[in-house]
């Protein structure tokens, strides 16, 4: 049976996958498409509905976005957002003009709460706005639901042809009740069922997977980070063991990790897969010898990682494709009029480029964070794994200031450990976003029992951030900050001294180098 779905055409606006996520959280399959894909596509997806992102154009440009017309023949609803509602007006006759000044922010609505879009709606809703241009008249046929003293139409519809547009983004958080519209569109415009979960996602991605792949071989770089352990299960029950699975144990993770993660994805694991991995510590303590510039060590690590890959790779021979974790928050590009662009994961240093496969495959492509756990915990991934933090690419290795050791990987392994333990004793890990140990650079003068110490300075670093793009520190309590130092200084030889981390991000970045 065909899986009911909601389109967004995307017109280069820079919320468009958000779109389609508040449309899955409505439980309702959505995907988004480059306003490049032709009618005949579109037509063949055949959508419940179709809704139109906003853009940085013009209707006016030349180069803007002009979708053939004859979508407006196809009798599915429409919903344009932004752009979307201003190519809407100008396409069936109505009139976009450019204001003097933009309309920026949050913005109260007065809305018609008699139009379906805005059903339960407060009258004055507050909305986020962001535009210059603006619909000065709706096309024949359209009503005019919403209006702000700036724009004389912020809302219309055309309720028999199943048109409507708003000015605003109902996708942000900013717009109180912009859930609530989404929702009225796709069940009370576009009548969808609601009967898709991530549990439909899972099940549909394997089955394409199975598909695409045939009888071909897969290889999947595994971090043992989230987005490549759901990727890799997801694989795995798609393609069984035509995939292989290569960890690299670069000799920079934490404390039991590479243990952590071959218990898991390894032959006495639940999943029945070809792991292979690879203990490369020797080679990347020796590649970083004597270096402490920061970048040149990010280069190194990247570089010895496509190294050993490679390899790996070579010996299983005639490999089509190459899984990579890559998630709707790691694809800078917008997607527009390009087709799947291949972009190596920030995490595996930019594997395709010397490894010649017939393609990439990336499936959780479309989902945020959040939905890669949910697809984790629904193809059963433990918890622990799931809902880990972040961890970088290069590891500890940018958790050491200066030249990395096999000596003080072992200190700052130790000391993160601890850290962890009591964070997560203590309640809070779930409360931040981030935390972790590093070994500063610095040794200084201590004195433990009647001896003087010259050791190194461990940093403790928390922050609370939902993106990692803005941090502050977390104000972790005092109790638990003696109890995490006094631990490091008596269990980790080597560490006279524990600092904690105020920076926020900017100045700070999250990570030491
Ligand atoms: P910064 O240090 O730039 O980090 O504030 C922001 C977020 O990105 C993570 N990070 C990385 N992740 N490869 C990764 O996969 C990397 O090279 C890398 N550098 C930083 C960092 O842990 C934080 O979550």
């Amino acid at each position: 049976m065909a899986q009911e779905m909601i389109v967004v055409l995307d017109f280069g606006g820079q919320y468009n996958q958000l779109i389609a996520r508040r449309v899955r959280e409505c439980n309702v399959y959505c995907e988004v498409i480059p306003y490049t894909t032709s009618l005949k596509t579109m037509k063949e997806m055949n959508p419940k509905g179709i809704i139109f992102t906003g853009g940085p154009n013009s209707v006016y440009d030349e180069a803007s976005p002009h979708y053939d017309k004859g979508i407006f023949e196809l009798g599915i609803p429409i919903l344009g957002i932004c752009y979307g509602a201003q190519f809407t007006a100008w396409a069936l006759g109505g009139e976009v003009k450019t204001a003097p000044v933009s309309e920026y922010g949050h913005t109260v609505v007065e809305v018609d709460t008699n139009s379906m879009l805005f059903k339960g709606v407060s009258p004055r809703t507050v909305t986020w706005m962001s535009h210059t241009d603006y619909i000065s008249q709706a096309p024949e046929g359209f009503t005019v639901t919403g209006t702000t003293p700036v724009c004389p139409v912020a809302a219309m519809e055309n309720v028999e042809k199943g048109w409507y547009a708003v000015q605003f983004h109902p996708e942000v958080m900013h717009t109180n009740e912009g859930i609530k519209m989404l929702s009225n569109f796709v069940y009370g415009v576009c009548h969808c069922a609601g009967d898709w979960k991530m549990a439909s996602f899972v099940e549909t991605t394997i089955q394409q997977l199975r598909e695409k792949i045939g009888n071909g071989k897969v290889l999947c770089a595994l971090s043992g980070g989230v987005d490549s352990s759901v990727a890799a299960v997801l694989l795995s029950k798609a393609v069984g063991k035509q995939l292989t699975c290569v960890f690299v144990d670069h000799g920079l993770l934490r404390k039991n990790e590479g243990d952590e993660v071959e218990a898991v994805f390894g032959p006495n694991g639940p999943y029945e897969l070809n792991f292979i991995r690879v203990n490369a510590q020797e080679r990347y303590y020796q590649n970083l010898a004597g270096v402490t510039e920061p970048e040149e060590k990010r280069k190194i690590i990247g570089a010895e990682f496509i190294r050993v890959f490679e390899e790996e790779a070579k010996k299983i021979g005639a490999v089509d494709y190459l899984v990579q974790g890559t998630i709707y928050p790691d694809v800078i590009e917008s997607g527009l009029g390009k087709s799947a662009v291949i972009k190596s994961h920030h995490n595996v240093g930019g594997l395709p480029s010397v490894v010649d496969f017939k393609e990439i495959i990336e499936p959780l492509r479309m989902l945020f964070k959040d939905e890669v756990r949910r697809a984790g915990l629904e193809l059963g991934i433990p918890e622990y794994l799931v809902f880990r933090q972040p961890f970088p690419g290069p590891g500890l290795g940018i958790r050491i200031i200066g030249e990395v050791t096999a000596e003080k990987v072992r200190i700052v392994q130790e000391a993160d450990y601890i850290y962890r333990e009591e964070v997560a004793k203590a309640g809070l890990d779930k409360y931040m976003g981030q935390y972790f140990a590093a070994l500063t650079n610095m040794r200084s003068v201590g004195v433990m029992g009647d001896f003087r110490t010259y050791d190194y300075a461990i940093a403790l670093r928390a922050v609370n951030t939902s993106d990692f793009m803005t941090a502050e520190a977390t104000e972790i309590p005092w109790s638990v900050l003696m109890k995490v130092t006094n631990r490091i200084i008596n269990e980790v030889k080597g560490v006279n001294r524990v600092l904690y981390d105020c920076t926020g991000k900017p100045p700070g970045t999250i990570e030491f180098e």
